[in-house]
């Protein structure tokens, strides 16, 4: 088969669409052929070296994709050759085929296409685990989102909307709160211009925000701590700016806030099948709302260094696809 490979973390650039051995099928593992992949922030973070796990090399990069399936370990019992299916590991996905353990994989409901499935592991997973789960964001509760176009972020926006939250996105420049005003978000901040703290607490009558979904860290994420309404909570989800921000302990304190970290990779590890669960249920409540990840890009897999130059450009709004 054909696959995008890393032979040693670094430079994007290093990645070649080659020939490799296609894996084995072990005993509780499914192999699919791939239709598409959906390309996430961490994926990129991991082929540069700069994410927290450091895959032995050579790998295939990628975590999330789905496709149709060709064969069956013998163990397996509840998924069938021919099945539409998804799958959400650390690696492997930018291939035509995969392999991958059955607890990874969901069948495709009837009424998705693998895009959605493949983009939904990535985008309102992980912010239903934040916002539900772990802030219990609350109806009439002001919800305030960072990077609000990107991946996960727009996902948050659409669901902060459906729970009946005030939904207030933060994006980086003047076109995507453009982009937020045509989807129906009026209230939008350009922190690139805007002092982020000042706009949010002027848009709250000075009371802060009740949550704030954070992707951005650094300065961002600290400001975050300046304009929490009390009793708010202050969502970590990650720092694509590319510095951890620090928490000076007085400023929870003073607002009774909470600090709250929502890491979907670390969920699975202590409970696979929750994530399993909340996956079924925002699938359901997808279904009835009609809600999507909107998709920016497609891009074949042997210019996956491309899509992921896009991806850090800053200039895309939705999930950036890929196919082989
Ligand atoms: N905790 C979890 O369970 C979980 C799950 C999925 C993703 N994440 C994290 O969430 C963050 C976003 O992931 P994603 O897949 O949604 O990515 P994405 O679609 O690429 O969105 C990232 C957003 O971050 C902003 N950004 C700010 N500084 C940036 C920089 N230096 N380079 C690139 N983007 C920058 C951009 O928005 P502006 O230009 O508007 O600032 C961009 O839209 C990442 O940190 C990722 O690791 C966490």
């Amino acid at each position: 088969m054909n696959a995008l490979l890393c032979r040693g973390l670094g430079p994007i650039e290093n990645l070649a669409w080659v020939d490799v051995e296609s894996p084995p099928c072990g005993p509780r593992q499914v192999r699919f052929r791939t239709t598409v992949a959906t390309l996430g922030f961490m994926d990129v973070l991991m082929v540069r070296g700069l994410y927290q796990h450091k895959p032995s090399l050579p790998y295939i990069p990628g975590s999330v994709s789905a496709g149709v399936v060709t064969e069956v370990g013998a163990e397996v019992k509840a998924i069938r050759v021919g099945q539409r299916v998804s799958a959400s590991a650390m690696s492997g996905a930018f291939a035509e085929e995969r392999v991958a353990d059955e607890e990874v994989l969901l069948v495709t409901p009837d009424d998705m296409d693998d895009e959605q499935a493949t983009s939904l592991r990535l985008t309102f997973t992980p912010s239903y685990l934040a916002l539900v789960v772990r802030a219990r964001l609350q109806a009439a509760e002001t919800l305030v989102v960072t990077g609000a176009t990107g991946g996960i972020s727009y996902s948050a926006m659409q669901l902060g909307r459906h729970l009946g939250a005030r939904v207030i996105g933060a994006v980086g420049s003047d076109a995507k709160v453009a982009y937020l005003r045509q989807q129906g978000f009026a209230e939008a901040i350009n922190y690139s211009r805007e002092s982020f703290k000042d706009r949010v607490n002027a848009l709250t009558e000075g009371r802060g925000a009740d949550v704030i979904f954070e992707v951005i860290g650094g300065e961002i994420f600290e400001q975050s701590l300046r304009c929490i309404n009390a009793g708010g909570r202050v969502l970590v989800l990650g720092f694509a700016s590319g510095r951890i921000g620090q928490v000076p302990a007085n400023l929870p304190l003073l607002k009774n806030a909470a600090v709250m970290g929502s890491f979907l990779g670390g969920w699975k590890k202590h409970d696979p099948q929750g994530i399993a669960a909340m996956t079924r249920e925002i699938v359901r409540i997808l279904s009835e709302s009609g809600m999507r990840t909107p998709i920016a890009r497609t891009f074949k897999m042997a210019e996956g260094a491309q899509a992921m130059k896009a991806l850090l450009s800053r200039t895309v709004s939705g999930k950036i696809m890929l196919v082989p």
